[in-house]
């Protein structure tokens, strides 16, 4: 039995699919009844003595990283039987300011995964493709996008490709101690991006590249921290954190080539409409 965190986000949703297409008993771990196509049970991370029912039977976990305690965790998630977890991590681990709050978060989810004893595969994706769902409310307002970033180029990933290589990290010999590095096919800026969804679906959409001020004030707005203010400017604003690069792993792992932003657009059209 394989048990998947996240399992109503946009990867974990991905995992849970990907195992039940392949026919595989897999359980998802949610804090509220969900509509998926598999077993539930109910726990929160952030609470591991709750997670007794969800890990009964368990074998492999899709694990999210930066709950409360990550050692008590995976403590308990060997004490139970567990035996192979694999992380979902990010690229932030290799960014050259590792001090950064963002890093540290998952530098500190590897670790504990390092030190639990358990068999481990670390996903050290780029930016996901579905963080283009960030900008819904602006798309329902009209047709100007405004963001920061906008002279960085990011080879950003689908979460199918993100979970296709989860399953075959949980399920097959051979991925025990390897970090992936994920990303899709090619790096495009975000004015880029939104051109390729305006095609999709049909709108003329134009991209307003916001000063560094500007950004700012609109994460600070939308209740961003001001540390993951300064860790998303470290990486995108000061350039620590290159995500341009493109990655052969999706296609070695899974035999498939990564998804296009196109792809994924076309597969998410009727959430942006
Ligand atoms: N976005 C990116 O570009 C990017 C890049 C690299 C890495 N990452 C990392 O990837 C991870 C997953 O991203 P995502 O987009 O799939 O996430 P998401 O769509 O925001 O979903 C988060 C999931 O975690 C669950 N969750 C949150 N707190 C929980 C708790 N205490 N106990 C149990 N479940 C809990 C949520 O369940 P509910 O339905 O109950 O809320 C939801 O299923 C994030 O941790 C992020 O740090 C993201």
């Amino acid at each position: 039995m394989i048990l998947v965190t996240g399992a109503t986000g946009n990867v974990g949703r991905e995992v849970v699919q990907a195992l039940a297409r392949a026919g595989e008993p897999v359980r998802a771990l949610v804090r509220r009844p969900a509509d998926l196509p598999a077993e539930q049970a109910v726990g929160d991370l952030d609470r591991p003595e709750s997670l007794a029912p969800a890990l009964d039977g368990v074998r492999g976990v899709f694990l999210l990283p930066g709950y409360r305690d990550m050692p008590g965790l995976l403590t308990r998630m060997r004490e139970s039987g567990v035996e192979r977890v694999v992380l979902l991590s990010s690229l932030a681990t290799v960014a050259t300011d590792t001090d950064n709050v963002l890093s540290a978060y998952m530098i500190g989810s590897e670790t504990a995964v390092r030190e639990s004893g358990l068999a481990w595969t670390f996903l050290r994706p780029n930016a996901f493709m579905s963080n283009a769902l960030r900008w819904l409310p602006q798309l329902r307002a009209g047709d100007v996008v405004r963001d920061s970033f906008g002279t960085v180029p990011v080879a950003s990933v689908d979460p199918y490709d993100i979970a296709g290589v989860a399953v075959r990290a949980l399920l097959d010999p051979g991925h025990e101690g390897r970090v992936y590095p994920l990303s899709g096919p090619e790096p495009l800026l975000p004015a880029r991006r939104l051109a390729v969804l305006a095609d999709v679906l049909g709108r003329d959409l134009r991209f307003h590249d916001l000063s560094d001020e500007e950004g700012r004030a609109d994460m600070a707005a939308a209740g961003v921290p001001e540390p993951y203010i300064r860790a998303f400017f470290g990486f995108y604003g000061d350039g620590t954190l290159d995500e341009s690069q493109v990655y052969p792993t999706v296609e070695r792992v899974t035999g498939a080539p990564p998804r296009t932003f196109h792809q994924w657009a076309t597969a998410h059209r009727a959430s942006f409409t």
